[in-house]
């Protein structure tokens, strides 16, 4: 499969088949294309919570968020998976300290790119993914032992698809709106 047919079949996937696991296995090679993935001074400001045990995914189902049904995962029941990626503190260049005075200001953007690989490489393994951006930050670190203040940024869900169907269309901006040559359009 070529790298624009991945991306047109990967989409968010909101309805798993809870009768099949995900394997260790692959959860490590999803961690891996996350561990692997580039960041600003390659400070990898990330630690991946996996969470595959049915007390753990209690306890990540309560910290979702799933009241709104156009946010969250009030569709997380039947997901036997999910990673969450935790921001851990950036050691940067003093360059880079120098020029922002804000040493995280990388660090989300290096997340977004290993949750990103992490999505691919969870596709090609014939799994889906759904990024959950919203969660309960205290509950994360009441339910999992997290140090306060480590933030949740995301949260994979991974598993199977409950149904396997054509990818849906990609929703998106058109080309001219989102890029432009040389200057400013
Ligand atoms: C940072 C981020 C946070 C997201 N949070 C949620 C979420 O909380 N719940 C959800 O159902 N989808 C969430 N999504 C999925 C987006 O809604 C989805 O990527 C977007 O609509 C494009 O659709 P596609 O992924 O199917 O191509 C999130 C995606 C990103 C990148």
């Amino acid at each position: 499969m070529s790298f624009l047919e991945l991306m047109l079949k990967r989409e968010s996937c909101r309805a798993y088949d809870g009768s099949r696991n995900v394997s260790r296995e692959d959860l490590l090679k999803i961690v891996e294309a996350g561990r692997l993935s580039p960041s600003g001074c390659n400070a990898q400001p990330w630690k991946f919570l996996v969470v595959d045990e049915e007390d753990a995914l209690a306890k990540m189902r309560d910290a979702l968020v799933t009241e709104d049904a156009g946010t969250g995962a009030p569709w997380g029941d039947q997901v036997n998976a999910f990673i969450a990626i935790v921001e851990t503190p950036a050691k940067v260049m003093p360059g880079v300290l120098t020029h922002y005075k804000d040493s995280q200001r990388f660090a989300q953007g290096d997340i977004g790119m290993a949750a990103m690989n992490m999505c691919y490489q969870a596709e090609e393994l014939g799994l889906s993914t759904c990024p959950i951006g919203l969660n309960e930050q205290k509950k994360m670190e009441k339910n999992f032992g997290i140090p306060e203040g480590r933030e949740v940024r995301l949260v994979l869900a991974v598993g199977y698809a409950a149904e396997e169907t054509e990818p849906r269309e990609k929703i998106r901006k058109p080309l001219e709106e989102v890029c432009c040559f040389n200057e400013w359009k």
